[in-house]
């Protein structure tokens, strides 16, 4: 997957040349192209921000470099997305990394001083915000997009499911996850996990991972995705936690599958 980073400060992106994603470069799996829209200025002093129409403070971004800049992109080699970085786009997800991680070729736009000309956004299909609050520019966001995508795109983790079964992966947090030694300032790894028996530690990885999810991020839990075998999980929760048992019509819906009748009609 390519990402082309539009910016004034492609020094901030030191972080594109450590760990998984230097070596998915080195791989060939990912590509970085890193474009400072400031070659792109009009004027004799490569002035990339004017003061705003209307008086008031700060500087605004001119739309001129940016449009010359996208302009002499190479074209794509498959499916390019454009997305701007402002802190009034869509807030990022789990889900807008995974279908990001579907394109080509992504290019992001990382704005910079006070705010850009209003013209700037018709660059771009579709804005992202990492957060409600405000960064001095859009290269942090881009850099936590272009992590998130990355990490998505096939054979950047060594193992290739690891991105499926990790936090927000299904819509639920992950389940703890413990090492050797088994008893460490006084807390114990969970028996089960030393059993090794593995539905029983898959069966306790899941109601863990419900767990965490309702007692942590109950608002994430509607989007979520449930399995079978859940139901009954979560009536063991429901025992345990009062957070579960409160939040019952949010998983009354994880109805246990339909038993079969005998003589196979499950219409009737
Ligand atoms: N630029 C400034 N703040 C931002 C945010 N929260 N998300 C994305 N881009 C930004």
């Amino acid at each position: 997957m390519k990402f082309t980073i539009l910016t004034l400060f492609p020094e901030m992106f030191a972080p594109l040349d450590c760990s998984i994603l230097k070596r998915g470069r080195d791989e060939g799996l990912l590509v970085f192209d890193l474009v400072n829209f400031r070659d792109f200025a009009l004027s004799r002093h490569k002035n990339v921000d004017d003061t705003p129409y209307g008086g008031g403070g700060g500087m605004v971004l001119k739309p001129e470099p940016l449009y010359a800049a996208l302009a002499a992109l190479p074209p794509p080699a498959g499916a390019r997305r454009v997305a701007l970085l402002t802190p009034q786009g869509a807030l990022f997800s789990q889900s807008r990394a995974a279908a990001l991680a579907a394109y080509d070729e992504l290019v992001l736009i990382c704005g910079h001083y006070e705010g850009f000309d209003e013209r700037i956004r018709a660059l771009a299909d579709e804005e992202i915000s990492i957060g409600d609050y405000v960064l001095t520019g859009g290269e942090p966001a881009a850099l936590v997009v272009i992590d998130a995508v990355a990490r998505l795109t096939p054979g950047v983790l060594g193992q290739e499911d690891a991105a499926r079964t990790d936090s927000h992966a299904g819509g639920f947090l992950e389940h703890p996850h413990y090492t050797r030694p088994p008893l460490f300032a006084g807390q114990r790894v969970p028996e089960v996990l030393l059993s090794g028996d593995h539905a029983a530690i898959e069966r306790w990885r899941r109601k863990e991972s419900l767990r965490r999810t309702f007692l942590r991020r109950p608002d994430l839990v509607p989007e979520a995705v449930w399995r079978e075998g859940d139901y009954a999980i979560l009536e063991e929760l429901a025992a345990e936690e009062e957070t579960v048992r409160l939040c019952r019509p949010l998983w009354a819906g994880a109805a246990p599958p339909a038993r079969r009748r005998k003589g196979g009609d499950r219409h009737g």
